[in-house]
């Protein structure tokens, strides 16, 4: 055997020794070999692929922490989606979801379910090809998440490679010990650094890095839960699924427990919410799965969740405290919600100086006075709320509440309709409506424009730069440069953000818009179904209700948004600005007009008016409205006006629509 072969064969071994050991100490816990020894293998690899660098494969144990930091994540379309899950609170609700189950199953007998540890950590999308771990992906919006591969790859209970050439995806969650958390954060205090609030944002912060080395040192770990694909296989249930995952040394967790019927998985319920605490991480419910894939296919989804799965989550931790004030925010859409202000405390994991009050009516009916001793707790362990006042600790220097007359920001009047719960801000101009309109617009899930936070969204709005989320698109260079925390290349950044955003397909437009109860999911359906956010905005109630996940509250709601001028003014701001209003993002649209001047008279069969510029533009033409020697087309419809005449005064080539349609298809005409 020639040096180098032998080399190859010694380095093969290693690899696979120094894996197997990882997953018996990062998996199984049963290491069998001391850290010496560990250390003595991965030395002498180091050392053979120091030599003999074509021996440094992707998936040897010493690229686990990679090359160069990165300057972004990129951003991944997941092959399937990563849907959220309903949450129950209770056991009434847990036999409603087992009830629901039956019904669309068609049987009155016992649903075999699996109960698992719900585990409080951050959605990781792994993807394996031929058994090598190629991709891992945040959950993202659940469309789309960041690629996170590098940082992945430094958590030594994820397989590089698994024992069989496989082609799978599996989702799981990566999280913190407890213990390994507090450690973290003793380091952390030490260093000077500020410290973590719980166990998931050190967990998420972590994989978040764009230096994998940093990665590397926080003591991340996964557990592994569903199958999203397999490809070569089926799995006829998801206990099946669990057992695969392990077979595969993909880690799971041991807590996991098959039930007979919905009161087996409740029992599971009961218990882990009186033994959570004894667990070595957190755990923030227990999620329920119907068993049989079969009857998870059938059961379907709604708009962002499958039916046949269900979170429990645990009675929310509650402590006291006092309120020192009652202040009121007002929201993007004008409502205008009060806001317990308290004396800081700690609950789940996080201190809390201020919960939400929801609505006046709320804060009376809960008799909650300002000075009172309360208890809080985090809905959904996330959002601080005030559960109940404390009367009987009352001195009676305490203070009823009464909701402001006028906005605390532009002073036009608070009106509550009847029957509503939310007082609004009646003010068409209201900055604070404005503020939050435009930070829901730029924020992640909408259109994604990075380095837009709120101090900056103010500073735009109080220099006169925007008066609306369409004026972002005109801001130029010389507009921001003179701001207070602009240099060039900041302003270059936020510009180039701003542009990027221009070609995000119309769901997260739509969300962007912030459309009373539009919601991403309801978004993105629309998105789906219209194709166009012109057919939208003249959707009729009934247009909009034939769709199963659109309820009558989001449709009326479209209509009559898109039935205030101002509105559709807005929304013609935002095309005229190139921005794509259509479904498939621009950057997928051909450019077949790349470069070409059009000028459209009269009317045309298959386009309005508005939708005929917006595909001109989509496909990097220009519409222009009036016929020059710059023109390179007109195109003519019924009726076409002066325009016509003058295209053939000055030789303007003149098309139809046919004609259109067939440049648009990229042919030569
Ligand atoms: S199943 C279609 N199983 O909890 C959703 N989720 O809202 C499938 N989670 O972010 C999720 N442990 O990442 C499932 N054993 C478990 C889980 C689990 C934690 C997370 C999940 C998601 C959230 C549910």
């Amino acid at each position: 055997m020639t040096v180098i072969k032998e080399a190859q064969t010694r380095a093969g071994i290693l690899k696979t020794e120094i894996e197997k050991h990882n997953y018996l100490y990062y998996v199984m816990d049963q290491p069998e070999i001391s850290d010496a020894e560990y250390d003595r293998l991965m030395r002498e690899l180091i050392r053979l692929e120091e030599e003999y660098p074509e021996l440094q494969t992707p998936d040897s144990p010493t690229q686990r922490v990679g090359g160069r930091p990165l300057t972004i994540f990129n951003s991944i379309r997941h092959r399937i989606p990563l849907l959220s899950l309903a949450n129950t609170f209770d056991e009434v609700e847990l036999k409603a979801f087992d009830s629901r189950v039956k019904k669309a199953l068609g049987t009155d007998s016992e649903v075999e379910y699996t109960a698992e540890l719900k585990i409080d950590g951050l959605t990781i999308a792994l993807t394996y090809e031929a058994g090598l771990l190629v991709q891992a992906a945040t959950r993202g919006d659940g469309e789309e998440g960041e690629d996170v591969t590098a940082n992945v790859k430094t958590i030594k209970s994820i397989p590089l490679r698994l024992p069989s050439p496989i082609n799978i995806g599996v989702r799981g969650e990566v999280y913190i010990k407890k213990n390994d958390f507090e450690r973290l954060n003793r380091q952390r205090e030490d260093d000077e650094e500020a410290l973590f609030a719980n166990p998931r944002n050190a967990a998420a912060g972590s994989l978040r890095q764009l230096d994998s080395k940093i990665t590397a040192n926080r003591p991340l770990d996964i557990f592994c839960y569903d199958i999203l694909y397999i490809e070569g296989q089926t799995i006829t249930t998801q206990w099946e699924g669990l057992e695969l995952l392990k077979r595969f040394h993909l880690k799971s967790n041991p807590e996991a427990k098959l039930c007979k019927g919905i009161g087996e998985a409740i029992e599971f319920c009961k218990y882990w919410t009186e033994q959570r605490h004894s667990l070595a991480y957190e755990i923030d419910g227990i999620v329920i799965k119907v068993n049989s894939i079969q009857a998870q296919t059938k059961l379907g989804f709604t708009a962002k969740a499958p039916r046949s799965k269900v979170a429990y989550k645990f009675p929310a931790e509650q402590v006291e405290t006092k309120v020192k004030a009652i202040e009121v925010n007002v929201g993007r859409t004008g409502a205008v919600t009060p806001l317990a202000i308290l004396e800081p405390v700690k609950v789940a994991g996080s201190v809390v100086g201020r919960a939400t009050l929801h609505n006046e009516d709320n804060v009376h009916n809960k008799d909650i006075r300002v000075g009172d001793w309360v208890v809080i707790q985090k809905a959904g362990d996330i959002i601080p709320e005030v559960v109940r006042s404390l009367s009987e600790k009352r001195d009676g220097s305490e203070q009823i509440f009464e909701m402001p007359k006028v906005c605390p920001e532009c002073n036009s009047a608070i009106y509550r309709e009847p029957g509503e719960a939310a007082a609004r801000c009646i003010g068409a101009t209201c900055p604070a409506q404005l503020r939050r309109g435009i930070i829901h617009f730029v924020s992640r899930d909408a259109m994604n424009i990075e380095g837009l936070g709120e101090a900056i969204v103010i500073q735009l709005i109080e220099s006169g730069l925007i008066r609306d989320v369409a004026d972002l698109y005109q801001l130029r260079f010389e507009d921001l440069v003179g701001l207070e925390r602009f240099g060039t290349k900041s302003a270059t950044n936020l510009l180039t953000a701003i542009g990027d955003s221009k070609t995000n397909n119309l769901g997260r437009l739509l969300f962007a818009l912030g459309i009373r109860h539009v919601g991403a999911g309801a978004a993105r359906e629309l998105a789906e179904r219209f194709g166009s956010i012109l057919k939208l905005m003249d959707a009729t109630f009934e247009d909009l209700t034939v769709i199963p996940t659109i309820g009558p509250k989001i449709a009326a709601s479209i209509v009559k948004y898109f039935n205030e001028p101002h509105n559709r003014e807005l929304v013609r701001k935002i095309i005229e600005a190139g921005v794509n209003v259509f479904q498939e993002a621009a950057t997928d649209i051909p450019q077949t007009l790349a470069g070409k001047t059009l000028v459209v008279t009269g009317s045309l069969v298959s386009f309005s008016r508005s939708e005929i510029e917006a595909v001109i533009r989509n496909h990097g033409g220009k519409a222009a409205s009036s016929v020059s020697k710059n023109t390179d087309y007109v195109l003519t419809g019924s009726d076409p006006g002066s325009k016509l005449q003058k295209a053939q005064a000055i030789g303007v080539k003149i098309i139809n629509e046919e004609q259109f349609k067939a440049l648009l298809a990229g042919k030569e005409i």
